[in-house]
């Protein structure tokens, strides 16, 4: 079975229905990884373009595609070193690397970008973050990892009781809006924690009302976070400030560290997409709670699901 549709570009092509699908594909990669992978893509190809930085999804959308038997070819300063400079319009850039490549992993700094990419592309294209828009394969790989906590359990079981934190920059973290969207079918109860400027968009609040979901919203962590199942951290997104200050401002505004974490309690989880800039402390890496580095790899087994999917 294929996934249904050609591009992956926004969180809400997800239901339940498909979303078991793909984590049923990406446990059983799981399996294939440690082994060294298998030979289902050999012959085909995976470009990655990226307009924005990336450590974390580039080269982990690059090993699923190496896992699986396929090849790469990448390149991680589009904007600076493609056609693009020459004025090349992203559809022609498009209509020219599907000829070469059966899938695409692109990542921009404009919301709709990669949208507008498609419109050229024959080839299936994967949305890896578009500006303040949407992060699909992110927001997949971190509720893929509570799914994984929860020993693989049916969703309803393994999400419908938790209470999930979401900490940090709401208004901004295109990651959290994907974990919202996929989260709001189970019915958690959410705590949303974030200077008053950073609030979540009102848009993914009548979201939640609409699904029926219970939430909460306030600044002070400390009084809620011994409630948390989940805290899901997230940076203060630095580049969709207009100014140095005001994100400074911000920046430490929270700290997951030892000492806020002993209130929280001993059988919950962290996330966090990562990078971190001085919102999440090394010194917590260490506790079991601690599982954004397992995150990371399960980002791999998530993206070969995909790949294979729609492929
Ligand atoms: C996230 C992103 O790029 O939006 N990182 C990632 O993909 N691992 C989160 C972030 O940069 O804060």
């Amino acid at each position: 079975m294929q996934l249904p549709f050609k591009h992956l570009l926004e969180t809400n092509q997800f239901n339940p229905e498909v979303l078991r699908f793909l984590f049923e594909e990406s446990r059983n990669m799981e399996g294939i990884f440690e082994k060294g992978g298998n030979q289902i893509m050999k012959g085909k190809i995976l470009a990655t373009l990226f307009w924005e930085p990336s450590t974390r999804t580039r080269f982990s959308f690059e090993t699923a595609m190496l896992k699986l038997g396929g090849q790469v070819i990448s390149n991680f300063s589009m904007g600076q070193s493609s056609s693009i400079t020459k004025g090349e319009t992203l559809e022609d850039t498009a209509r020219t690397i599907s000829c070469f490549v059966d899938i695409i992993a692109m990542r921009h700094h404009q919301q709709g970008a990669v949208a507008e990419f498609t419109k050229g592309s024959s080839a299936p294209v994967i949305n890896a973050g578009d500006g303040a828009g949407d992060h699909p394969t992110q927001g997949l790989l971190d509720i893929y990892t509570i799914w994984k906590w929860r020993k693989f359990e049916n969703f309803e079981k393994a999400f419908g009781n938790l209470t999930i934190g979401m900490i940090g920059d709401l208004k901004n973290s295109r990651v959290v809006h994907a974990q919202l969207q996929l989260l709001k079918f189970f019915k958690p109860k959410f705590i949303l924690v974030s200077p008053n400027a950073l609030r979540m968009p009102e848009v993914y609040l009548n979201m939640l009302k609409d699904y029926d979901c219970e939430y909460e919203e306030t600044e002070d962590l400390e009084s809620v976070i011994s409630d948390f199942d989940v805290l899901s951290d997230t940076r203060i997104q630095q580049e969709r400030f207009e100014n140095r200050e005001e994100f400074e401002k911000y920046r430490t505004f929270y700290q997951i560290g030892n000492k806020i974490m002993k209130k929280a309690k001993k059988d919950m989880i962290v996330i966090a997409p990562l990078p971190r800039f001085g919102e999440l402390l090394p010194e917590f890496d260490s506790d079991p709670r601690a599982k954004y580095f397992e995150q990371v790899k399960n980002g791999v087994a998530l993206r070969m699901g995909l790949i294979k999917g729609m492929c």
